[in-house]
């Protein structure tokens, strides 16, 4: 019942050139079985659409502030995103939580402006190696589960991301057993929050690759991923969405 979403995150990588990769993904994936998402910079948003048209790839943002205008030098808002074709947004990526000093209450009020702007809020939690060393993995997920959504989320406007930061561009990912401990927990956390929390997507994400894909999307309650390096690619996020 719970539609798999494959979701590209580019990060601060992409030129217009690299638009090619959609176009080359779209062809090669023309009708997919998961909903594909890529979320390049902004400076690619309107392009991206543009060329995504009616295809099967949708465009985010990967981030946006929490107000709707103003003095907010360097920020862009929900709605601009919006304006600018897209239809989902990342928030709370634990790169933004590091370089910008996010915490949970920013990630929240980010994701009210979203589902204001009528965009899909993707909300992203993951403990650092220190907190899963010291057996606080699911203290630390759950903490930042219930501080960064609002208490109105819904599985249509929301879907979480469970990104162990030692594991993002690292090349190592968890074993199986722990990508299902930490959705399982994810999922009765949601389930016991929410009245559709039976219906939010849980997206793993960390080093996903071809290689991996299709052994990680068979755990229980994973519902797609969300890639980083392996996304720039069509080559390469091509076969991640196949998997799907
Ligand atoms: O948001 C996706 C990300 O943080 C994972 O990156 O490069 O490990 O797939 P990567």
């Amino acid at each position: 019942m719970r539609r798999k979403l494959a979701a590209g995150n580019w990060k601060m990588n992409g030129t217009p050139a690299s638009l090619d990769e959609v176009a080359a993904l779209a062809a090669a994936q023309p009708a997919p079985a998961c909903e594909v998402l890529i979320c390049p910079p902004a400076t690619l948003i309107a392009a991206m659409a543009r060329l995504a048209g009616r295809g099967p790839v949708m465009v985010g943002g990967q981030d946006c502030h929490a107000a709707a205008q103003g003095a907010h030098t360097g920020d862009i808002a929900a709605t601009m995103l919006r304006d600018a074709g897209a239809s989902h947004v990342i928030l709370g990526h634990s790169e933004r939580r590091a370089d910008h000093g996010e915490d949970d209450a920013t990630v929240r009020a980010k994701t009210r402006a979203a589902h204001a702007a009528g965009l899909v809020a993707i909300v992203c939690v993951g403990e650092t190696e220190a907190d899963r060393d010291a057996g606080r993995t699911l203290a630390v997920v759950g903490a930042q589960l219930l501080g960064s959504l609002p208490e109105d989320a819904t599985a249509a406007d929301t879907v979480i991301a469970y990104e162990p930061v030692w594991a993002i561009g690292a090349g190592r990912t968890p074993t199986l057993a722990q990508i299902g401990e930490v959705h399982d927990f994810l999922r009765a956390e949601l389930t016991a929050r929410f009245a559709d929390g039976a219906g939010f997507r849980l997206l793993y994400g960390g080093s996903v690759k071809p290689a991996n894909a299709a052994e990680i999307f068979a755990v229980a309650n994973v519902d797609g991923a969300l890639v980083g390096g392996a996304s720039l690619k069509a080559q390469d996020f091509g076969p991640i969405v196949a998997a799907l």
